[in-house]
């Protein structure tokens, strides 16, 4: 008997919240069926074209569900059969999706003896052999679900975020941008007056979503720090948002390092003319794309 768990895809950072805010969207999901084994250690098996690594050391989901086996002395071994759909390297939280499903079915088959904040600690090990560091921005939104803010990851503090209707465009230009690389090129230090801009969008965006203010998610969609770096690794950001902001979207940004872009609006039908929009740059452009609509 097996486990199966069908982790969605994310969007972390949100813009503003570096490293603390995500959110999870309906579709796409992976499907991830865990099984007991006799044979000690982790043991993948990946139905999919992917290529991905087997060695569980270096598998995004062997590596989180080794930190839950190290917790779980009565169980010998464990079996991964993973089904990647969530494009790896597309920014919308695929290697979270990898480690958050790998977990939470595991978790099933051990008739759920770990709480949610549990899976998170072991996911984030999975996190780590993806981009080198442990960050919960998108694991956190993958096992909660809707909006999630990280409050801190030492010790974890994880809250979920009541947030009103909102349709969700993405757009997935076909280039690479490695998350180790997307972090690499940050600055360390930030000034005092930018800080005092972030926050304030921060805190305007989690205070829009809970009073479901759709007016003041759009003017808190704002990143004066991380943005303006990353963004230049991404051809045609600025004409996407600002097509995409004409066609009625509320706003948005990188999802997570990208190289995906998002963009939230208020209803389906203005999600689809922000689709219509976004592959109007990149037809224009030539670099191939891949959009799709659905919601938080
Ligand atoms: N918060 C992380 C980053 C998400 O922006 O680097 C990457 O998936």
């Amino acid at each position: 008997a097996g486990a199966v768990a069908y982790p969605s895809a994310t969007v972390a950072n949100v813009v503003c919240g570096f490293d603390i805010l995500g959110f999870a969207l309906n579709e796409p999901c992976d499907e991830l069926a865990v099984y007991l084994s006799d044979e000690p250690g982790v043991h993948i098996i990946n139905n999919d074209d992917y290529d991905l690594p087997t060695e569980a050391e270096k598998n995004v989901s062997g590596a989180a569900l080794l930190a839950l086996l190290d917790e779980t002395p009565d169980v010998k071994g464990l079996t991964l059969v993973s089904k990647k759909i969530i494009k790896p390297g597309s920014g919308i939280g695929s290697s979270a999706a990898s480690a958050a499903g790998a977990v939470v079915a595991a978790n099933h088959l051990l008739d759920n003896r770990f709480s949610k904040d549990d899976l998170v600690r072991f996911a984030m090990f999975g996190e780590k052999v993806a981009s080198g560091v442990k960050h919960a921005d998108n694991i956190a939104p993958c096992i909660f679900g809707g909006v999630t803010l990280i409050r801190s990851i030492h010790p974890l503090d994880i809250v979920s975020i009541e947030a009103p209707p909102l349709h969700v465009t993405v757009v997935h230009p076909q280039i690479e941008v490695r998350t180790a690389d997307a972090r690499q090129i940050l600055r360390q230090n930030v000034l005092l007056r930018d800080a005092i801009r972030q926050w304030g969008n921060i805190a305007g965006l989690v205070a829009g979503f809970i009073k479901g203010d759709y007016d003041l998610i759009g003017r808190s969609l704002e990143d004066v720090i991380i943005e303006p770096v990353r963004s230049i690794l991404i051809p045609g950001f600025d004409e996407v948002k600002k097509l995409s902001k004409e066609a009625g979207a509320l706003g948005g940004g990188i999802s997570g390092s990208g190289p995906s872009i998002f963009m939230l609006s208020k209803d389906a039908e203005t999600a689809k003319q922000v689709s219509l929009a976004m592959e109007q740059v990149y037809t224009r452009i030539g670099i191939d794309f891949h959009t799709h609509v659905t919601s938080i």
